[in-house]
Order: C-alpha cells, then structure tokens, then sequence
C-alpha cells in the first residue's frame, strides 16, 4: 500500500514571514523565526491509489470545496513531479487547531501533507528536502518541519534551492510559555497569502518593513543564544507591530485586528507595568499569542482569561518537529 500518515505541529513566528518575491516557488523576501509550539497539531494520511483519477481532499472529516481542492492538488502535482509517479491520493486530513484562523493551519497543514506524501511515495527525503516541499505549500510551513527554534533562511537563488528552514535551538534549551489567546475561531476575512501579497504591491510601508526586519533577526537571534527574554519580548513585539502597521498603509487597506485583539495587547501592557515579562504577537488574524516565562504562566493565564472577550486560553510550550504514525493510529 501507498500510504503513510504523519503529524506536524504549529509554529508561531517571533519575526515574521511577510511578503514573497516568488509566489510560485513560495521564496519569502525576508527571513523568519518562529517556535514550533507542543499543543496545536495536524495529522494527514495520504494514500495513493491507481484506481483514482484526480485528488481527494478531505479535511477535519469533510469533503473539502473545489478551491481547498484545486489548492492541494497543485502541492500534490509538486510530489507527483518530484518522485516520477504519476498517481492521484486520498489525503485525510485534520487540524487541532482553528483552520485559517491566524493559528498557522497552514504550517502544520502543509507541513504534515509533506512528510506524509513524501513517505507514502517512498521517496525517503531528509529534513531539508522536506522544508523546502513543505514550503511549496505554504510558506510558514517550511518551519514546522523542526521542533523547537527554527529559522527559515529566505536564500538567495531563483530556484529556491537555498530557501529552507533549520533548528536554532531544540525545544528542551529554552522553556519559555506560549499563551494562545482565542478570541475568533472562525477564518479570516483575508488569507495570509492574499494579505502579504496586497502589502507587497500598494503599501507605502512595505519599505520600512523590509529595512528593519534583518536588525530584527539578529537581535531576536541573539536574545536565543544568550537566553534574554526581555531583549526576545521587546523585539518580536515591535516587529509583530510593523507587520501589522504594513496593513494600514494597503490598497484597499486592511488589518487582522479587532477591539478584542487590542485588550489582549493592553493587558500585556498592563502585566508588564506590574513587573512579569509578559509579550504579545499576533499572526494574520485577530487572535493573540502571549510569551512569557514558565515562573510567570499561571498568572498570565488569569489574567489573560478575565477578559471578556475572551473565549479560551490555551497554554503551549516549545513542541517537536515532524512525526510519523503507524497506519493503525492514523484517526488519532
Ligand atoms: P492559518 O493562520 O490557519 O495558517 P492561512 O490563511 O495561512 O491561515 O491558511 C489557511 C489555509 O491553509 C486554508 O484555507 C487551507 O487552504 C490551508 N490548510 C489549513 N489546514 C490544512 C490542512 N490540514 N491541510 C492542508 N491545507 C490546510
Ligand atoms: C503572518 O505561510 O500562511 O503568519 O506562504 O501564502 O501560505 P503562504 O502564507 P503563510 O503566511 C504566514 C504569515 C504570518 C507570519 C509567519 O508565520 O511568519
Ligand atoms: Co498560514
């Protein structure tokens, strides 16, 4: 049998992955660093079958619409190329996770259908090869092949050869509390993928990004090395901040943001006025994630869940990379 079923988890980026220079190769303009977080997951099965003619889809149980279809046939057509093998799948696919609600769906989606097709076609791919098929699917899901830190080096050649991701740090070398804020569980109003691209081509911002995002890898990077929590916070705060500001300045213009989402921001603010390190960032959509340390993440958690538009709190730490599930557990 032609199958394989593997499981993938998210990732929330300290420094953001926004805007591309190749949309068909997905190569980003800047690089990204992100954490691969222990609580948020997809699991994929795919199997292959001669007796099929076009792909299936199936995501969290359902039939997937034409356009998730004609979406994941295209990665699909990707594995197709890649391995000889000219066969259609079946890809059962489900998020524990809200699906394109700003919690990454896509990272872990992608990142799952990569490891799972690869096996499924017995092409036995190392951790880059898959970063850089993961990519193909989404940008941000290069990332999720690794646990723990993760950078995914943007690259500079035109074939994407040298745009993929690696581990910085594992999840064990540095504990810190991921708070996923829930305020809006249903998708947004505009994809990641359609909202970078707008920026990319009408806002004036754009430029003022793309001048500081480098200075911000490299203190963020350097905040890991030497674990500094409070030179992390400051840093993947501001620069969530000038992502979101790009928006503004889009035609039309747009923002992932709602009242919601600035009361979290808020009473971040206020936490830190009493003296907990606690940061906020916030991914393409209204809903919020706090760092903080683990000394500090019982509080926070509180603290978080008093406000009352807020519908959940769900407390993550560093997670691991890709994993692969024997066919018995794959409705797990
Ligand atoms: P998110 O914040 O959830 O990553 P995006 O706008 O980046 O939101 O991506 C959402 C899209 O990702 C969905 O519309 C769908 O095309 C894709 N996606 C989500 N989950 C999966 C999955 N398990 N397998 C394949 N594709 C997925
Ligand atoms: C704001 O990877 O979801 O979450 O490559 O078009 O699929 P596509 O977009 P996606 O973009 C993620 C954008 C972000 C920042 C980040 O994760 O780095
Ligand atoms: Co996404």
């Amino acid at each position: 049998m032609m199958e394989a079923t593997a499981r993938a988890y998210t990732n929330i980026a300290l420094i953001k992955y926004w805007g591309k220079r190749d949309e068909q190769l997905f190569l980003p303009m800047n690089s990204s660093l992100s954490i691969t977080l222990d609580q948020f997951y997809t699991t994929t099965s795919v199997q292959f079958c001669t007796c099929l003619s076009a792909d299936i889809f199936i995501l969290n149980g359902q039939l997937a619409s034409e356009q998730e279809t004609v979406k994941i046939s295209r990665f699909m057509s990707l594995l197709r190329d890649l391995s000889g093998k000219k066969l259609y799948a079946v890809i059962d696919s489900t998020n524990k996770v809200p699906t394109a609600a700003g919690f990454a769906s896509s990272a872990s989606g992608y990142a799952a259908l990569a490891a799972a097709g690869t096996k499924a076609l017995g092409m036995d791919s190392d951790d880059q090869t898959l970063s850089k098929i993961a990519r193909q699917g989404s940008g941000s899901a290069c990332r999720s092949i690794y646990g723990g830190y993760v950078e995914w080096q943007k690259g500079d050649k035109e074939d994407g050869t040298d745009s993929y991701a690696h581990q910085i740090l594992e999840a064990q070398d540095w504990n810190l509390s991921i708070l996923s804020v829930l305020l809006v569980p249903e998708p947004k109003e505009v994809l990641s993928r359609e909202g970078m691209k707008r920026t990319v081509e009408t806002s004036p911002f754009y430029a003022g990004w793309l001048d500081t995002v480098e200075v911000d890898l490299n203190t963020a990077k350097s905040a890991l090395q030497q674990r500094d929590f409070e030179m992390l916070g400051n840093v993947l705060e501001g620069n969530a901040l000038k992502m979101h500001a790009t928006t503004l300045g889009a035609n039309p213009p747009f923002m992932y943001w709602t009242s919601a989402t600035l009361d979290v921001m808020q009473q971040v603010k206020e936490l830190r006025a009493t003296g907990i390190q606690a940061y906020f960032t916030i991914d393409a959509g209204p809903n919020v994630k706090v760092l903080c340390q683990p000394k500090d993440e019982q509080i926070v958690q509180e603290k978080l869940k008093d406000i009352p538009a807020v519908q959940d709190v769900y407390l993550c730490h560093p997670g691991p990379g890709i994993t692969y599930l024997p066919q018995s557990k794959k409705k797990n």
